[in-house]
């Protein structure tokens, strides 16, 4: 299950969009998962196979959180505890549970936990709040998803790719000299550069695993970008970008920022669709140079902690 994406807490949506009474399908690292409201109000999550014949739980029905199966209508609790088998009084329900996995809601997130035994809590940015109006929105690309968070996390790209928006000021610097700064801190990296010796705005942190917040604040303002890289499968990538922010507050104004960040995505996908090989290979496959530290860095954690494989470390 979840291969290789085991044992890690994920950010899987807008914990608004998880209505009570409605399962809510989702797909993490090749599983179905559903999500659904127990009777508490809780986000719960079960994969999505009934125990039984194998069909999607969420194409079933939730009632007073509980979900029932649309096959042969078993009910199972939060918990994957079967609570029911219609026409077998007999049944021993006990043997006959679905598979439930930790989920969290917080900062307005949802949260997965990619194995059954979680080692702490999922670590939420400390700008996610009350006063911080949250909007999201996703694309779907064909790619690994390991490709897509390195681009995430790369900012030479930026007067190439994104040369008639975000990246059109640097476009006169490209001669001089990019310092990046990469430091390891506990939930991952942090990401500064200097141009010429000078920094420059626009900080960046890698929250491992598949996350990464862009801090673009205004003066006294919060202005992030928080980007998602879901792994759906083993070629396609969920790409969530949440805009946090805490002034313009008011809904009608999502379209403002939604406008902008799709057109930005819209110009990073065929250049990360074009990867070869689909996935991030080992260093060592690749010619990298001073300013990729972040994605090196970034590597290193995918193989040694998602892959389990050792790195070799070679000077650039
Ligand atoms: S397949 Fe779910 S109850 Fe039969
Ligand atoms: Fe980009």
């Amino acid at each position: 299950m979840f291969r290789d994406f085991a044992n890690v807490w994920t950010i899987v949506g807008l914990a608004r969009d998880l209505v009570k009474g409605k399962p809510q399908p989702l797909r993490v690292a090749g599983q179905r998962i559903v999500f659904f409201r127990d009777a508490e109000g809780k986000p719960v999550a079960l994969v999505d196979i009934c125990p039984h014949r194998g069909v999607a739980l969420s194409l079933g029905s939730v009632k007073d959180g509980v979900i029932q199966c649309p096959f042969h209508g078993w009910r199972f609790d939060g918990a994957g505890k079967n609570l029911g088998v219609p026409w077998n009084p007999d049944a021993k329900c006990d043997t006959l549970g679905a598979t439930a996995l930790p989920a969290r809601e917080g900062g307005g997130l949802l949260w997965l936990y990619t194995g059954f035994d979680p080692d702490g809590e999922p670590h939420p940015s400390s700008s996610l709040g009350e006063r911080i109006r949250l909007f999201a929105q996703s694309v779907t690309w064909r790619a690994h998803w390991t490709r897509v968070m390195e681009n995430m996390l790369d900012q030479p790209h930026l007067p190439f790719v994104h040369k008639r928006t975000i990246g059109r000021g640097l476009i006169p610097l490209v001669d001089k000299r990019m310092d990046v700064i990469c430091e390891e801190v506990d939930y991952g990296l942090r990401v500064s550069n200097k141009i010429d010796g000078e920094k420059r705005p626009g900080l960046l942190d890698y929250r491992y695993p598949n996350a990464m917040e862009l801090h673009i604040d205004p003066p006294g303002k919060i202005l992030r970008l928080f980007a998602v890289c879901q792994p759906l499968d083993e070629d396609t990538t969920k790409l969530t970008i949440y805009t946090l922010r805490d002034f313009a507050r008011a809904p009608i104004f999502d379209a403002v920022f939604g406008w902008l960040n799709r057109r930005i995505a819209e110009e990073d996908r065929a250049i990360v669709e074009s990867s070869l090989p689909p996935s991030a290979p080992p260093p060592e496959e690749e010619r990298s140079v001073r300013t990729d530290a972040p994605t090196l860095a970034f590597r290193r954690l995918y193989r040694q902690r998602l892959l389990g494989t050792n790195v070799v470390e070679r000077e650039i």
